[in-house]
């Protein structure tokens, strides 16, 4: 017979199990938690090791393509916006985000890139011209350099546009 005393130890013992069944639940959900925590981290790192990577191959490939025109510092030619070469055509433009670069997608800037500005006018005769002989990845490591160059707010925003 389970007498009054047996039901309240009985009553006792199961309230003990349950209050140590709940720390060990909420202990083991903030483990899981904590892990989730780091391995977002974990993820950030190797993303931003990733890009610092492309940034990288991003500028030799500018060295070796590009600078020739943009110049050194991707500054363009001084008087890109006011005057024409000696054959009437635009002069290189800056693309450190002192321009107008960031107002085209990074779609648009790819295919400039890639195909030159006779993808979007087939009566083209400037001076920029594709770099088809670059892979896609090249092309996009080059445009993640480019846009590592502008100023922080119009990086932000353009990331936070695009992404
Ligand atoms: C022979 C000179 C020359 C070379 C080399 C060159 N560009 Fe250009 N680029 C120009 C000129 C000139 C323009 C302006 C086009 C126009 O309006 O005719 C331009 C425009 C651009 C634009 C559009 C910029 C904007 O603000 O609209 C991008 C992007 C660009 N170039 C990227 C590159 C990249 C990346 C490379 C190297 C892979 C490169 N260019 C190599 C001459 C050059």
């Amino acid at each position: 017979m389970i007498n009054f005393f047996m039901r309240k130890k009985l009553l006792i013992l199961f309230f003990i199990i349950l209050a140590f069944t709940i720390i060990y639940l909420s202990k083991r959900s903030n483990e899981f938690l904590n892990s989730q925590s780091i391995s977002d981290s974990e993820e950030k790192i190797i993303s931003a090791e990733a890009l610092i990577s492309r940034i990288d191959a991003g500028r030799a490939i500018y060295e070796a393509k590009c600078i020739s025109c943009h110049g050194e510092d991707l500054k363009g030619n001084k008087f890109w916006n006011i005057r024409k070469d000696i054959d009437g055509n635009n002069l290189p433009p800056p693309l450190n985000g002192s321009g107008h670069t960031w107002h085209h997608s990074p779609d648009q800037l790819f295919n400039i890139i890639k195909y030159g500005l006779n993808y979007f006018d087939p009566n083209y005769d400037g001076n920029m011209r594709g770099f088809n002989e670059l892979s896609d990845d090249e092309i996009y490591s080059t445009l993640d350099f480019i846009i590592f160059t502008w100023p922080e707010e119009i990086r932000e925003q353009y990331t936070k546009k695009y992404q």
